[in-house]
């Protein structure tokens, strides 16, 4: 077994007693730091996704400047339509673009089946490596796209504010939209358990646009598909987090996903997810990322309204309600990590003698 330095993320992804909340942030390896900033500046993203060295040197940065509880793997959830032959480029403030989006049968078919070790075998190596550098400070989380947001991706061919072109796919031809998300399934489970056996210590499931559909929908095109990746990937030990945003609606059913975590955004009072997702699984979240932007003061009043929302006991994992954006000042965000780590202490219970009593 490996020995780490700090696992108290991994025991809150297992409800197990912690001395305080852990902290990590989505998107904590990004634009917001200098650091990385500077690494970019000299090399595209899809080449530092690729190249072991400078994915490990930009994950753990964050460990080091901001003194978060894990560490997420620097990657991208599009390298899973790029390994299966869809041309990728990345634009500054325009995000990801594919220039030829999926929307026929041909275009389904020229998807290439792939497996993490022939077509992935990088992000793999990319883990490896970093876990040799972290040497055991934090846990390492691996991460993949849910099925359906990576086929909102593939089939827009970039964001969208109306998600048309999907829309239609699954309205006008829900069988090809199966048939995708079938493959996407595989090729996602595949990476998922690869990452684990590469060294990943959990893994995050992100299902960025599962709020773009209705209550009915989400359990046919994405909730569906991600039952059946963890359930061909939770003969592991390793937590699975899944992170279904904009999915207030339907906490009692994702909590029966079999993650051990449910990632809720901003929108929902963690009281509130609390009480429907019961005792079943560990929670993570929730603060609005914009919070961010005031002043440390009134983080730290808003990140403590967090920790009292969720209340006493285990299985709170702090985090942002999405990713972290990429101008908010480092020191805003290195501050929000110390409070996490200071205020939270009081919600757990760090009293040897009335653990003692208790036995
Ligand atoms: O969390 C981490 O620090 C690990 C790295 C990570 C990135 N992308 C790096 C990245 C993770 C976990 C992701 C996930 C991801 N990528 C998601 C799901 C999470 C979410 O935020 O909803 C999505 C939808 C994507 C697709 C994607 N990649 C978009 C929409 C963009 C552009 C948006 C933007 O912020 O500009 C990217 C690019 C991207 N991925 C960047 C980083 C650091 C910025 C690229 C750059 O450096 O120029």
């Amino acid at each position: 077994m490996e020995q780490l330095q700090n696992d108290l993320f991994l025991r809150a992804c297992k409800k197990q007693p912690v001395e305080r909340t852990p902290i990590w942030i989505m998107r904590q390896a990004g634009r917001y730091l200098p650091e990385y900033r500077a690494v970019r500046a000299n090399n595209d993203f899809l080449t530092m996704c690729k190249t072991p060295e400078l994915a490990a040197e930009v994950t753990i940065q964050p460990v080091d400047l901001i003194g978060v509880d894990a560490a997420i793997i620097f990657s991208d959830i599009l390298v899973i339509p790029e390994a299966m032959g869809m041309h990728l480029e990345m634009f500054d403030g325009k995000g990801p673009v594919f220039d030829h989006p999926i929307r026929t049968e041909k275009d389904a078919e020229n998807l290439k089946q792939i497996t993490a070790q022939e077509n992935l075998k990088y992000v793999l190596d990319a883990i490896s490596l970093t876990k040799k550098e972290l040497s055991g400070r934090v846990p390492l989380i691996g991460f993949s796209g849910a099925p359906w947001t990576l086929l909102t991706y593939m089939v827009e061919g970039h964001g969208s504010k109306t998600f048309s072109n999907v829309k239609k796919l699954i309205y006008n031809n829900p069988e090809l939209a199966h048939k995708i998300l079938n493959k996407l399934t595989n090729a996602v489970a595949d990476y998922l358990s690869a990452q684990i056996e590469a060294g990943a210590n959990a893994v995050q499931i992100f299902d960025t646009w599962a709020g773009m559909l209705s209550p009915r929908d989400y359990l046919v095109f994405a909730l569906k598909y991600v039952n059946q990746v963890i359930s061909k990937i939770k003969r592991n030990d390793e937590p699975i987090i899944y992170f279904p945003k904009g999915v207030h609606y339907r906490m009692r059913t994702t909590a029966d996903c079999g993650a051990d975590v449910i990632g809720i955004d901003w929108t929902i009072d963690l009281a509130k997810a609390r009480d429907k997702i019961g005792n079943k699984v560990a929670i993570q979240g929730n603060l609005d990322p914009t919070v961010l932007y005031a002043e440390p003061g009134f983080i730290r009043r808003e990140a403590k309204k967090v920790l009292q929302s969720y209340g006493e006991g285990n299985g709170h994992i702090f985090n942002l309600g999405h990713g972290i954006l990429p101008d908010i000042k480092p020191e805003h965000a290195k501050a929000l990590v110390d409070f996490v780590k200071e205020d939270s202490q009081a919600f757990h219970d760090n009293d040897v003698s009335t653990k003692v009593i208790k036995i």
